[in-house]
């Protein structure tokens, strides 16, 4: 069957900083061969994407190693709102950390929530990882701002209850969910493990698991949070938080499509028009993805592009494989095989970087 080229709105690409998890030229290759031709970074990298001089450096790199097409966005810290703007429009939109996760980005103050939203373009995407009650406050700040805001990877019942009632009181708030927490609950831990399960947020109980099925109209989007640590770093006694999940989204997705969870049209809709939408996406012309909807396999993730080599959906049954994908009239995957060169991949927002106009 042919789908469009797929769009992830939350990967973490590791470079610059940590290429030992992933890199732009892993990264946008587990991106590829999962049936995406389009990924927005998220800018926790070492050091983070926070300046127009990080911006175009991290942008930089990627122009020359991705397969893919990308876009970046950029961290808000409590100095640099000001800064910010000019540059917005060459960026993916501005990434708020509300909560304690991986990276040093998490902002505190509310006081600095207010600002970043004051400052920023009030048409260009926000993002925020707000869990539970920062959640509830950026969406009412949100609000007194008059602007959008889109909330990361949706885990609890009561964020999704407090988005469905948002929607329907007319605020401009968005939100995603990511597979792991669509198929994976609380109690999967043990057999996971206490460093394979560490992820924010959090794995939640079964109830919240079933509240977001229950309310899978009100998900805008499927995002994955890629976020790979390698298993050695899993495994240590610092465990950071996050999961791998570019090449196991779409299988798990067509899984509960073939299980009458999801109608077609509406994994479409979550992991192609909503995200092109909100993040207001270019076409790619000539650009779709063929996939093989009666493939069953073994999800084994020593075959797999992404350096992280190990996946929490290891050993699982799902069925549906991407045959093909073709980006920009360009054959770039076909049967587990890159087929274009890394640097293929364009900059969605259309930033010529060139070295000597780094400061
Ligand atoms: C992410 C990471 O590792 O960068 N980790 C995670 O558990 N999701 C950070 C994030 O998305 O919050
Ligand atoms: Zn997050
Ligand atoms: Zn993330």
């Amino acid at each position: 069957m042919k789908l469009p080229g797929l769009i992830d709105i939350h990967v973490h690409m590791r470079e610059p900083g940590a290429i030992h998890k992933e890199d732009w030229q892993s990264g946008t290759a587990a991106a590829l061969s999962g049936g995406f031709t389009q990924v927005l970074a998220m800018p926790n990298t070492i050091p983070p994407v926070i300046s127009k001089r990080s911006l175009s450096g991290t942008i930089l790199i990627a122009n020359g190693k991705a397969y893919c097409d990308f876009a970046q966005f950029i961290g808000a810290t409590p100095g640099n709102a000001l800064q910010l703007s000019p540059i917005a429009k060459q960026t993916a939109g501005l990434k708020l950390y509300l909560d304690q996760t991986y990276g040093p980005l998490r902002l505190d103050d509310m006081l600095v929530w207010m600002e970043q939203l004051k400052q920023w373009p009030k048409d260009w995407p926000v993002v925020a990882h707000a869990e539970s009650r920062s959640m509830a406050a950026i969406i009412l700040l949100a609000a007194l701002f008059d602007r959008s805001i889109h909330i990361a990877h949706v885990s609890l019942r009561e964020e999704i209850i407090i988005i469905k009632h948002a929607k329907e009181r007319g605020l401009k708030v968005t939100c995603e969910v990511c597979p792991h927490h669509l198929f994976l609950s609380e109690s999967d831990i043990p057999s996971l493990g206490e460093g394979c399960s560490e992820v924010r947020p959090h794995l939640a109980a079964s109830t919240d698991q079933q509240a977001i099925w229950e309310n899978i109209d009100v998900v805008d989007c499927i995002a994955t949070d890629h976020a790979p640590h390698t298993l050695e770093e899993k495994e240590c006694d610092n465990m950071p938080p996050g999961f791998p999940g570019l090449e196991t989204a779409l299988p798990l997705m067509l899984q509960a499509v073939h299980d009458g969870l999801l109608t077609m049209e509406q994994l479409i809709e979550k992991m192609y028009t909503n995200p092109k939408r909100i993040f207001r996406l270019p076409d790619q012309n000539d650009t779709w993805i063929d996939v093989d909807l009666n493939e069953s396999w073994v999800v084994d993730p020593s075959i797999f592009y992404s350096r992280a080599g190990w996946s929490p959906f290891s050993g699982r049954q799902v069925k549906g494989r991407v045959r093909k994908v073709v980006l920009r009239g360009q054959q770039s995957f076909m049967n587990g095989q890159l087929l274009a060169d890394p640097g293929f991949g364009r900059d969605l927002r259309n930033v010529t970087v060139h070295r000597s106009s780094l400061p």
